[in-house]
């Protein structure tokens, strides 16, 4: 094994994991129950060896580890296809021994596809397998993890996105953008990964937050562009005051973004990287600030009769950073404390401060 085979993980990467461990698990047991799916396909587009030399399990694992925990029970029935693609022979090579070693008996619903190519260039297999799936309508995950920008043009993820239950995450390492972008050689690789030439008017942009806000803004919208239907939930992970990574999700189902939000949430983490949202939410703090929440409810409710429902489904989706678990305590509770909520005389509630789903409600300014 040549030394770079594996390398160590590192501490502001291990958010990037803990995230993308916490979003599969709930991934698997939504997509089996909610939409009946008897295929599902998982791509990591980048998959590494598997593991890393300092103890830590690589996306592949984590990936499987997560299916595993739900095999004999919501996935019995289904067939799950994962492809790993990876570019380093050796690499690939480690992730297949270490697959074989750690998972000798795998159900026979599993399938296992290895690629040693680029993923630029496995796109010929992936399209035959995700158009088969989009016949079927079968969901699918697509990790994109690279190292660098070459290899990850936008019209290879508006193309996974053209089947309407494809999701991916994408990870950017951001010092390769903001390294190379005056160089000419890299033109067309930021071309290719914004898939236009909007990217250049960062150049004039000298504050170093201002470009990065700018540039993740318009990678944002690049994603959504192919399909206004396209949710993007986009988080940052910081290294003290380095920015490190941007991770953007894109699905087109809110039950999926709400997911994703809860996964963020979920880890705020302790060590010395943090997580922060598009509206400099920042999550690492002992008391979040739920005040972005409640103005966008009530931005989008005021004066109208909706559910309690209406109101979870606006929360779950990418119109806010919040997830619909925390709308009933920390929005709708402090609203009616404030005396700003009318409850339908025609609800028969049982318990003031209780919200249930199809109780009608109307919010004052
Ligand atoms: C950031 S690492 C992936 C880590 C892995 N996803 C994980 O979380 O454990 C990027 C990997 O992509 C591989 N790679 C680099 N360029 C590639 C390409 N064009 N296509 C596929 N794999 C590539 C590298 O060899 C490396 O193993």
């Amino acid at each position: 094994m040549s030394s770079d085979t594996l390398w160590d993980l590192d501490s502001h990467s291990i958010g990037k994991h803990l995230v993308l461990d916490r979003y599969i698990k709930g991934w698997f047991p939504i997509l089996s129950r909610v939409t009946r799916s008897k295929n599902l396909l998982v791509i990591d587009g980048f998959s590494g060896p598997g593991e890393y030399s300092n103890g830590y399990s690589g996306s592949p694992v984590i990936l499987l580890d997560a299916l595993l925990e739900h095999c004999d029970g919501y996935l019995k029935d289904v067939n799950t296809t994962f492809v790993f693609i990876e570019k380093d022979e050796a690499r690939l090579t480690h992730l297949q021994e270490l697959v074989s070693k750690k998972y000798e008996m795998l159900p026979t619903s599993i399938t296992l596809k290895f690629i040693n190519s680029s993923f630029k260039e496995s796109i010929k297999d992936l399209f035959l397998i995700i158009k088969h799936r989009q016949k079927d309508q079968s969901p699918s995950f697509t990790l994109i993890d690279p190292f660098g920008i070459k290899d990850t043009p936008m019209h290879l993820i508006d193309a996974i996105l053209q089947n309407d239950k494809a999701e991916v995450y994408i990870s950017w390492m951001y010092e390769f953008i903001n390294r190379f972008k005056g160089t000419s050689e890299f033109k067309p690789h930021l071309n290719g990964l914004f898939g236009s030439e909007a990217w250049i008017d960062c150049l004039d942009i000298s504050d170093k937050n201002e470009r990065r806000e700018f540039l993740t803004g318009l990678y944002k919208n690049s994603l959504k562009k192919s399909n206004p239907e396209h949710q993007v939930v986009h988080f940052e992970l910081m290294k003290g005051k380095r920015h490190v990574y941007s991770i953007f999700f894109v699905s087109k189902s809110s039950a999926g973004t709400n997911l994703m939000k809860e996964a963020i949430w979920k880890h705020v983490p302790e060590g010395d990287f943090r997580y922060q949202g598009d509206i400099g939410l920042e999550l690492n703090i002992a008391v979040p600030d739920y005040s972005p929440l409640i103005d966008s409810i009530v931005n989008e409710f005021k004066g109208r009769w909706v559910t309690s429902k209406d109101i979870q489904w606006f929360v779950a989706s990418d119109k806010t950073q919040y997830h619909k678990a925390q709308v009933k305590k920390y929005a709708l509770k402090v609203l009616e404390e404030q005396g700003r909520i009318k409850v339908d005389p025609a609800y028969n509630r049982s318990r003031r401060y209780t919200y249930p789903d199809a109780m009608r409600l109307n919010i004052t300014h």
